[in-house]
C-alpha cells in the first residue's frame, strides 16, 4: 500500500511491531486494533461470508456487527476489539474454516 492512512501530525504513537496476517507480514503499533492495523495496511477481506462466501471486512469499528471476524491465536475474535501485539498470528475465517458459523 501506498500512503501511510494513520494521522501523523502531533500524535505519538506506541511503538511499531510486527505481526501476521493470513501468514504475511504486517506492522502495527502496539495497542492499536487489529482491525485499524490491518485496515492502514490496505487489508480489507477479513473473512468470508458464511452462506455465499463474499469477501467480508471491517464496518462497524466497534464490536457489534461481527464482520470483521477472525481467527487469532486459535481463538476467533472480532479484529476490531484486538489489539495487536508483536508476532499476533492472525488468519482469515474462509469458507472452508466457518464450519457451523
Ligand atoms: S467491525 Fe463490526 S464487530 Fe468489528
Amino acid at each position: 500500500m501506498g500512503a501511510e492512512l494513520r494521522a501523523s501530525e502531533g500524535i505519538q504513537r506506541s511503538p511499531r511491531v510486527t505481526f501476521y496476517f493470513a501468514g504475511r507480514p504486517v506492522q502495527g503499533h502496539e495497542g492499536e486494533s487489529v482491525a485499524a492495523a490491518l485496515y492502514a495496511a490496505g487489508i480489507r477481506h477479513l473473512r468470508d461470508a458464511p452462506r455465499d462466501g463474499a469477501p467480508r471486512g471491517m464496518f462497524c469499528a466497534m464490536g457489534i456487527c461481527q464482520e470483521c471476524l477472525v481467527e487469532i491465536d486459535g481463538h476467533r475474535l472480532e479484529a476490531c476489539r484486538a489489539n495487536v501485539t508483536a508476532g499476533l498470528d492472525v488468519k482469515q475465517v474462509t469458507s472452508e474454516s466457518s464450519d457451523g458459523l
